[in-house]
C-alpha cells in the first residue's frame, strides 16, 4: 500500500510490531461505514465517478458480509483493517478499489472509526445502565420497609432500609450515565477529511460525511482532527467510574452472601461450588465485577501515559490506544450484565437482617435526638449522655432497647417511659423522612419516581 520508494519488505519483527490487525479488526463495522460515507462524498463531489462509487460501495458491502460470516482472511502483512480491507476490495473491484483513499489518509480514517466505536459502545453502555437502574429500583420498592443495618467504617451505625441501600446504587448509575453522556457530547464531531494532519486540496464535502456518520459537525481543526484521543480518555475515565461502583457494590454482595452475615442468598444461577469444599457457595460473579475493575482503571491510566508525551499530530504511539479500549468497554458491559443479573437474582434474608439491625446499639442516635426534641439538650451534651447509658447497657450486657428504665434514668433523672417509641430499630427508620432519609415512605416514593423516569424514553 505504501511500498512505491521501499526496496526490499520490513524484517519479521518489524512486521510483528507494526501490526494492530488482531486488535483493531474489531473496527471492521465502523471502517465499513466511513469508508462508505467517504466514497459517496467524493462522488458527490465529482472527485471519483459514479460507477466507481458504485463499485466501491458494492464491494465493501460484500466484504462487510465476508466479515460477518467468518469468510473474511486477515492478513498480519496488511498491518491493520484499514489495509486489509482496502487489499480485499482490491480483489473485488480491481483498479477502482485505488480510489478510495484520495482525500484521506488512515490517520483521520482512524481517529473516525475509532470515535464511532467508543460512541457505539457509550450507547450500548448506557442501555445496559438503564436496565440495570430499572432492575435495582423494582426491587427497592419491593424492600422499601426491608429492615437492616447502615454501616460506617463497617460498623452497625444507624438502621436503615433495604430498598434505599439499593436505591444509593441507582443514583450512583445515573451520575455514571450522565458522564458517558457528556463525553459523547464532545466525541461527536467527524476527523474524516482532516486526511493525514494538513486537510486537503480537494473540493471534499465534510458536513456530509459528518452528517451520514450520525456526527454533529466536522472537526473544527484538521491537525486537533487527528491528534486528539481525550474522547477515548474521557469515556475510559466514565468506565473506570462506572466500573468503582460497579466494584463496591460487588464488594457488598460478597460480604452480604457470606455465611457469616447471611443478609442476601443468590441462586445457583450466580454462585459456583468448590472442587473440594462441598458446603462452598461462591459469589464469583461479584468477586470478577470487582477484580474486573482493575483492569478498566489499568487501561485509563496506559492511555494517559501513552498520550502525555506526544507532539502533534498523529504518532504511531496512538495505535496503543485501541486494546486497552475495547477490553475495559467490554468488560465493563460484561460487568453490568452481571450486576443486573445479580440484582434480579438476589433474594434477602429480611428476620436477618432486622436482627442484625439492632445489633451494637444502632438507635442510639435515635435516643439523642429524643434527648434534644424532649429535653431541649443541646445536641453534644445529648451525644456526651446518650454516649454514658450505652455504656451502662454495654456493662449490662443488654441492649440499648432493653435497659431499664431505672438504669436510664441514673444517668439522666428526666427520662420517661416513652423513650422506648424511639429506641425500635421501626420507630427509628420510619422517623428518617428528611429529604432523601431511608423512612419507607420516602424510599417507595423515589423507587417509584426512578421507576417512572426509566420508562421514558431516552432523548437524543
Ligand atoms: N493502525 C493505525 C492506528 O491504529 C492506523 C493509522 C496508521 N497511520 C499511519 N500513519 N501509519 O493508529
Amino acid at each position: 500500500m505504501w511500498g512505491g520508494r521501499f526496496a526490499s519488505g520490513p524484517a519479521a519483527i518489524m512486521a510483528e510490531i507494526n501490526s494492530s490487525i488482531d486488535v483493531d479488526r474489531e473496527l471492521y463495522r465502523q471502517d465499513i461505514a466511513a469508508s462508505k460515507a467517504h466514497a459517496r462524498m467524493l462522488a458527490r463531489q465529482r472527485i471519483i465517478s459514479p460507477q466507481d462509487a458504485r463499485k466501491i460501495v458494492h464491494g465493501l458491502d460484500k466484504i462487510l458480509s465476508e466479515i460477518e460470516r467468518g469468510r473474511f482472511r486477515f492478513k498480519p502483512a496488511l498491518e491493520d483493517i484499514h489495509m486489509n480491507i482496502e487489499a480485499r476490495l482490491t480483489d473485488l473491484i480491481g483498479r477502482a478499489a485505488g480510489r478510495l483513499h484520495t482525500a484521506r489518509s488512515r490517520n483521520d480514517q482512524v481517529a473516525t472509526d475509532f470515535r464511532l466505536f467508543v460512541r457505539d459502545a457509550i450507547d450500548a453502555l448506557d442501555a445496559a445502565l438503564a436496565l440495570y437502574q430499572r432492575t435495582l429500583a423494582s426491587k427497592a420498592a419491593r424492600h422499601a420497609a426491608t429492615i437492616m443495618p447502615g454501616f460506617t467504617h463497617l460498623q452497625p451505625a444507624q438502621p436503615v432500609t433495604f430498598g434505599h441501600h439499593l436505591l444509593a446504587y441507582v443514583e450512583m448509575a445515573a451520575r455514571d450515565r450522565a458522564r458517558f453522556a457528556d463525553a459523547r457530547r464532545r466525541l461527536n464531531e467527524c476527523p474524516l477529511g482532516a486526511a493525514a494532519l494538513a486537510g486537503t486540496s480537494f473540493p471534499i464535502d465534510r458536513a456530509m460525511t459528518a452528517r451520514v456518520l450520525g456526527f454533529d459537525r466536522p472537526a473544527d481543526n484538521s491537525i486537533d482532527a487527528v491528534s486528539a484521543r481525550d474522547f477515548v480518555l474521557e469515556a475510559l475515565a466514565a468506565a473506570a467510574i462506572t466500573a468503582v461502583h460497579l466494584s463496591r457494590f460487588a464488594e457488598e454482595i460478597v460480604l452480604w452472601t457470606s455465611p457469616i452475615v447471611g443478609f442476601v442468598r443468590l441462586s445457583d444461577k450466580f454462585t459456583t461450588g468448590s472442587s473440594i469444599m462441598p458446603q462452598k457457595r461462591n459469589p464469583d460473579a461479584a468477586e470478577l465485577v470487582r477484580g474486573k475493575a482493575g483492569r478498566i482503571i489499568g487501561a485509563l491510566n496506559a492511555l494517559m501515559i501513552v498520550m502525555k508525551g506526544l507532539p502533534l499530530a498523529y504518532q504511531k504511539d496512538m495505535q496503543e490506544d485501541k486494546e486497552g479500549t475495547i477490553d475495559a468497554l467490554s468488560a465493563l458491559a460484561l460487568g453490568v450484565a452481571a450486576m443486573t443479573g445479580m440484582v434480579a437474582d438476589m433474594t434477602p434474608d429480611a428476620a436477618r437482617m432486622r436482627a442484625a439491625a439492632g445489633v451494637g446499639h444502632a438507635t442510639a442516635t435515635d435516643l439523642a435526638d429524643w434527648l434534644v426534641r424532649r429535653l431541649n439538650l443541646p445536641f453534644r451534651r445529648a451525644h456526651h449522655v446518650t454516649g454514658r447509658i450505652v455504656a451502662l447497657a454495654e456493662r449490662d450486657g443488654l441492649a440499648l432497647v432493653d435497659l431499664p428504665l431505672a438504669r436510664m434514668r441514673k444517668i439522666e433523672p428526666r427520662i420517661s417511659a416513652d423513650v422506648f417509641e424511639v429506641l425500635s430499630v421501626e420507630r427509628s427508620v420510619a422517623s428518617r423522612r428528611s429529604h432523601g432519609g431511608t423512612a419507607p415512605a420516602n424510599v417507595a416514593r423515589a423507587a417509584k419516581k426512578w421507576l417512572q423516569r426509566l420508562a421514558k424514553k431516552p432523548r437524543r
